[in-house]
């Protein structure tokens, strides 16, 4: 499985902030292949991640190809913003609240949005809001994916969007990928 179980800059941040970071664990290479795997590396458009922590989803997406100058991330833990712009120099980070993701990316088109946020404390209208201003974000074709632990969308669909899930079982908790488009 090759996870790390422990990692530094994760416990450091899980202790400061338990609610924010939701894990003491990073995501493993299986799931961050898995997450990438939802990315066409050849569509044109830039790539956002959410709540990148240590970078585990963000060095495999560019394992995948995407191109650091067309990968955004927004973090908000100071620990794990300065982990990042030492470990990926050529992203761009942003260190602000990725839930208002749309002011702080402003007009650059995007093709996916990668998601680690911890969505399932938030009633269901704020999880709603979030699905939609992200499917309106990304137009035609893009692709949003959200990780979770929970077997049910953790986002609630509705009208017009198509869901699609897989588990990663090697993966330490095992990990639901769900993936959202317009319908
Ligand atoms: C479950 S961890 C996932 C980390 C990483 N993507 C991985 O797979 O290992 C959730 C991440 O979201 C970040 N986060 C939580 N709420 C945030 C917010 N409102 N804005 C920006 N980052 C946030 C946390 O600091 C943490 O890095």
């Amino acid at each position: 499985m090759s996870q790390a179980i422990f990692e530094l800059p994760f416990w450091r941040a899980f202790l400061a902030n338990p609610l924010k970071v939701a894990s003491p664990v990073p995501s493993g290479p299986v799931l961050g292949r898995a997450i990438a795997a939802a990315v066409d590396p050849r569509r044109p458009g830039a790539v956002l991640e959410l709540g990148p922590g240590s970078g585990a989803v963000t060095a495999a997406l560019l394992a995948r190809g995407v191109a650091p100058a067309d990968l955004l991330a927004i973090e908000w833990e100071p620990e794990f913003c300065g982990h990042l712009r030492r470990r990926f120099p050529g992203i761009t980070l942003i260190q602000g609240d990725a839930f208002a993701f749309a002011e702080l990316v402003q007009d650059r088109p995007l093709k996916a949005i990668v998601s680690g946020l911890p969505v399932l404390g938030l009633s269901k209208a704020r999880r709603r809001r979030f699905l939609g201003q992200a499917l309106d974000v990304l137009g035609e074709g893009g692709v949003f994916v959200q990780f979770s632990y929970s077997p049910l969308p953790p986002l609630p669909g509705g009208h017009r969007v198509a869901v699609a899930r897989s588990v990663v079982w090697a993966n330490l908790p095992p990990m639901h990928v769900w993936r959202y488009t317009r319908g």
